[in-house]
């Protein structure tokens, strides 16, 4: 049977989502926006774009949640982007109360569908995701680590001249400043990276990799990185509707593995029909466990300044 995903936010981020999942033909599209007008045009502009790309044409657009009913998969990438003047604190506010509002939507429809959260910052949306979805744990599933991932393969290929897809690469934790790329477990073409890069090499990638996203953010001046965040997201719809059983990192809320309590942050997970079907618990190095430690305060600080202002 073709599953159907619903995008929710047909803003840079959702519509490139959108197009990715069409172009590969992984379900039929609904993509919604608050903004009357925005995921119609550009459901019907994609749709039209279908029999030239060779993508799926069943995609639409509406402001309206009755038409994701049934959506086996939702994902959230309404929000508004950092605004100058605006703090990171005041950018968690506003983002937290679209997605409340948009969770609460998705779930009157799709009470049984997983969620993708893509709106930033991530792994406190994560949180927010699963308190008003009242779904499981393994039903709500953050994009980040699938983005930092590739961003550090393709400054490793970058760096060796070599194909990206033979670049493997993990990051973990945070999806902030916080983050902690391993280059221990990154390799290319099996051969681990630290047999290949010098330790000052491996360290300006891992630094790039941190400052990934500031980097476009000062290039684009108006707005932040939307092609790699999309098809991440995208990436991560087919590992559920496809049941492919893909080894990717996500932000999921941890329940004491690696020793982290009740705290949404980017581990290695088993992604397939089920959501998060597994939660790969790697032996890390006291400084990795120490670092990814530090990632899971960092979102917690946040997460209890959004209480501390909601209350
Ligand atoms: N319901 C539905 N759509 C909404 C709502 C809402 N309550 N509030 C905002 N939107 C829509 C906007 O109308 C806009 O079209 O969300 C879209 C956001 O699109 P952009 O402004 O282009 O932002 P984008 O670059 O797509 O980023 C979206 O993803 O990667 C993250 O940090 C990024 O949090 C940001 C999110």
């Amino acid at each position: 049977m073709r599953s159907k995903v619903a995008v929710i936010g047909a803003g840079n981020v959702g519509a490139t989502c959108a197009f990715q999942i069409a172009r590969h033909g992984y379900a039929d599209i609904v993509l919604l926006d608050i903004v009357e007008g925005l995921a119609e045009g550009k459901a019907l502009d994609m749709a039209q774009a279908a029999g030239i790309a060779d993508a799926e044409r069943h995609i639409i657009g509406t402001t309206d949640y009755a038409l994701t009913a049934g959506s086996a998969v939702a994902v959230i990438t309404s929000g508004i982007t950092r605004k100058p003047g605006m703090s990171r604190d005041d950018l968690a506010a506003t983002n937290a109360a679209i997605v409340t509002q948009v969770t609460r939507e998705i779930i009157r429809y799709s009470p049984n569908c997983i969620i993708v959260v893509v709106t930033n910052p991530l792994d406190a949306m994560v949180h927010i995701a699963l308190r008003e979805s009242g779904l499981p744990r393994t039903r709500v599933v953050g994009q980040s680590g699938v983005l930092d991932s590739a961003r550090m393969r393709m400054f490793i290929a970058q760096e060796l001249d070599v194909a990206v897809e033979d670049v493997s690469a993990l990051v973990l934790g945070g999806h902030g400043d916080t983050m902690v790329p391993v280059p221990r477990l990154c390799s290319v073409g099996g051969v681990p990276l630290q047999e290949l890069l010098p330790p000052e090499k491996i360290e300006a990638i891992v630094q790039r990799t941190i400052h990934g996203g500031a980097e476009i953010v000062s290039l684009l001046k108006t707005g932040s990185a939307f092609y790699s965040p999309g098809v991440a997201a995208a990436e991560m719809v087919a590992a559920i509707v496809q049941d492919r059983k893909r080894i990717l990192p996500c932000a999921v809320y941890l329940e004491g593995e690696y020793g982290i309590n009740g705290i949404v942050v980017g581990v290695p997970v088993k992604l397939g029909r089920q959501g998060v079907e597994q939660i790969v618990e790697l032996r890390l190095t006291d400084s990795e466990a120490a670092a990814l430690k530090k990632s899971a305060e960092a979102v917690s600080s946040l997460i209890q300044a959004l209480n501390a202002r909601k209350a």
